[in-house]
């Protein structure tokens, strides 16, 4: 069993994320999280929202609508660029993606190129579908947006949307006005897309629907400059240039004031958010040689975008996209301004008329939560079993309660620390099996402090607090526990040193 099995059958046994509609699969390509898995998204949208809003002071939230009509991805691009080619078996009618399945078949990469030549790869290469060995039709493309009616006799098209993106820039002109009318302003949005993806496929990784966050941060761009740029100046990050994917060569370590000034990157917003996700994705327990920017190829970057410079993370089957960077420029606001016919022009402050441009760092939380999973997945024989090495921010529960036995009164003390706890912390708690297997089942949601009343804990008030990372225990006082718990958060203090070291 591959890692990602190991860790998908621990996700469907410890409630952290299944199949939608399991009982009837019949649908892939969407997921559900449960008791575990929303409360590690929440807790990293919140530890996101932590370094990417509320410690910047120009970065406004918004949650905007799902659905969204058709005149909107008129004017995006989105109904005549976002699309995928796809080939038809003529046979079995099975339906696969052209560039996919070439490269699978052949190494060759192949994005970019035309359905025609796409379809003279298939023939040429004799490639045939992988279901049933049959031909395969000519290659056409397949726009990726889930489409629906919003009118009950028909007639009024619109579309669930593929980014959380357009909802920014349609409104873009009321978010200005709250940003008191001066770039740069940024906004921020956690929501739900939706992408019809032709073949869905490493567990959260390709899905059709998913949850973004994404900054559009909008700027003069004559005025380009970030001002908090030299908080990042000296920070690291690895990159993969277009050059060095063409020679084949390894990505370059540089610090973010070297890659503006070497204009790797043209872009100072996008280079400050760069820095900023290179040092968050490590803190969420990614190793940094697991995670790279990318600098996508020409033929690879989106309509919308100059420049795309893609925080990868890299998997079992290889690296992939999980921080598209764009530089929008002013597309967006330009092609809204000219479909919808209202104004998307700004004065500046040394007023001139301008359109704004965009530097977008757009997140994919699935794909991140599969990428901590991996990351922070400890493969452990000692212990006997496999558990998450989660990083307290982001741990679903990082506290657990266990009465050592089911009786003389230690169930009724630890009811009573459980609910003094649930006050604080997301608590656990379980008096079912061995203390072995509890402790077993919380290491498998990655759970930090194991408290256990005993009959100690009866005669004197203190209980013993296991540490998952290392299973030594510590006997402390019952009324030290929140603050000590919060220290031991914080990291204010070694958990060896807040009470008696057991042997
Ligand atoms: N907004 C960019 C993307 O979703 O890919």
């Amino acid at each position: 069993m591959s890692k990602m099995e190991e860790i998908q059958k621990i996700c469907l046994n410890r409630g952290i994320i299944f199949p939608t509609a399991e009982i009837y699969s019949t649908i892939s390509g969407f997921f559900d999280y449960g008791p575990v898995g929303t409360l590690l998204k929440r807790k990293f949208i919140d530890y996101w929202r932590e370094i990417f809003v509320k410690n910047e002071d120009n970065i406004l939230e918004m949650e905007g609508s799902i659905i969204l009509p058709e005149k909107v991805f008129e004017a995006s691009g989105h109904l005549k660029s976002f699309v995928d080619p796809i080939t038809q078996c003529l046979k079995c009618k099975s339906i696969q993606r052209a560039d996919d399945l070439i490269q699978e078949k052949t190494g060759k990469f192949v994005e970019g190129k035309s359905v025609k030549e796409l379809t003279e790869i298939i023939n040429n290469e004799k490639i045939k579908c992988p279901r049933c060995g049959s031909p395969l039709g000519e290659v056409k493309l397949f726009n990726l947006m889930l489409k629906t009616d919003i009118s009950p006799v028909g007639g009024q098209t619109a579309y669930l949307r593929p980014e959380t993106a357009q909802n920014i820039f349609t409104s873009f002109q009321r978010l200005f006005r709250v940003a008191r009318s001066k770039l740069p302003f940024g906004v921020a949005q956690v929501g739900r897309s939706f992408r019809n993806e032709i073949s869905p496929r490493h567990f959260i990784i390709r899905v059709r629907e998913f949850n973004q966050v994404e900054i559009e941060m909008f700027y003069d761009p004559q005025n380009a400059g970030c001002k908090k740029f030299d908080e990042v100046k000296d920070k690291k990050i690895v990159i993969l240039t277009r050059e060095a994917q063409k020679k084949n060569s390894k990505p370059l370590t540089m610090t973010a004031e070297e890659l503006l000034k070497k204009k790797i990157v043209p872009s100072e917003w996008l280079i400050y958010f760069m820095a900023k996700e290179f040092e968050f994705y490590k803190s969420l327990g990614i190793p940094e040689d697991c995670l790279r920017f990318r600098e996508m190829l020409k033929e690879e970057i989106p309509h919308y975008s100059i420049g795309n410079y893609d925080l990868e993370i890299n998997f079992e089957f290889g690296w992939k996209e999980t921080v598209g960077n764009s530089i929008r420029t002013d597309h967006d606001l330009k092609n809204h301004m000219e479909n919808s016919g209202q104004n998307m022009i700004v004065t500046t402050e040394d007023n001139r008329k301008i359109i704004a441009w965009v530097a977008e760092p757009s997140f994919g939380i699935d794909r991140t939560i599969a990428g901590i999973l991996l990351h922070c997945f400890v493969e452990d024989k000692q212990r006997g079993w496999n558990w998450f090495k989660f990083p307290v921010k982001i741990t679903p529960y990082p506290v657990a309660v266990f009465p050592l036995l089911n009786k003389d009164d230690i169930p009724e003390k630890a009811r009573e620390v459980y609910n003094m706890l649930k006050k604080e912390f997301d608590v656990l708690y379980d008096d079912s099996g061995s203390i072995g297997r509890r402790y077993a089942r919380t290491d498998e949601v990655g759970t930090i402090f194991s408290v256990t009343i005993d009959y100690d804990s009866l005669e004197n008030d203190t209980c013993t607090v296991r540490h998952r990372d290392t299973t030594k225990q510590v006997r402390v006082k019952i009324k030290d526990l929140i603050s000590i718990i919060k220290k031991l958060i914080n990291e204010e203090i070694e958990f060896e040193k807040v009470g008696t070291l057991l042997k």
